[in-house]
């Protein structure tokens, strides 16, 4: 479920509500799954405390920070880095279908595929919220294999809010799969739910 669609200075002159950034991290790599599949992308999402796949970030307030300046704070709470993070880097706000009066703002950043082995590492070692709000962080598989395995079983999964509709829109934003393999993936991701 994805709510609707917003433009960003248009949410903050909204009463009442709150705001939400999200972040979904990626990088290109030359690495092949069993030295043959290439991996092409790797893209982080992280497991919440609540059992729920999403992407690192949280709430922010807009009376006492930038969207952005509040997002890098939770970036240093749940990755343990201190990302910069600039309006250039926003992909989309929205309004959530729930909880109500929440704006999620979405945020993209391409980094190297060494500066997200630091991330990683960085998650583990010294993220204040490791083992506590987030469970951990991990690479989406966004190949497809035979029967379904890779991105198709991944999308099974359960996704807070909207984070599954800002996944696909944020690949197909970037090009990091083409709508054709979109549209196959979420086809056989529902042939696979049957
Ligand atoms: P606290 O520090 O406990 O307040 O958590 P947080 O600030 O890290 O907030 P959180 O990341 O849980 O995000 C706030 C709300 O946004 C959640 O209650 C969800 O409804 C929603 N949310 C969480 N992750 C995502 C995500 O990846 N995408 C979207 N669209 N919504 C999310
Ligand atoms: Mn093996
Ligand atoms: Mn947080
Ligand atoms: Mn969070
Ligand atoms: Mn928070
Ligand atoms: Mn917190």
């Amino acid at each position: 479920m994805a709510g609707q669609e917003i433009s960003k200075g248009e949410s903050l002159l909204l009463k009442g509500h709150r705001h939400a950034c999200h972040i979904m991290i990626h990088a290109d790599t030359d690495a092949k799954l069993f030295g043959k599949t290439p991996i092409k992308h790797i893209v982080l999402m992280q497991m919440r405390f609540d059992g729920l796949l999403g992407f690192p970030g949280g709430l922010v307030n807009p009376g006492e920070e930038t969207l952005e300046a509040g997002l890098s704070r939770e970036l240093w709470e749940e990755i343990g880095v201190a990302l910069k993070v600039g309006p250039e880097d926003h992909c989309s706000s929205c309004l959530a279908l729930s909880p109500p009066n929440l704006v999620t703002h979405f945020y993209t950043k391409k980094l190297s595929e060494e500066e997200v082995r630091e991330i990683e590492r960085a998650a583990v070692s010294s993220a204040a919220d490791h083992g506590l709000e987030v469970m951990g962080m991990f690479r989406v598989p966004l190949y497809c294999l035979k029967r379904g395995g890779g991105f198709p079983s991944f999308l099974l999964h359960a996704f807070v809010g909207s984070a599954r509709s800002q996944l696909i829109s944020g690949l197909r934003a970037l090009g990091l799969l083409s709508p054709a393999q979109l549209q196959a993936a979420l086809a056989k991701a529902e042939e696979l739910r049957q």
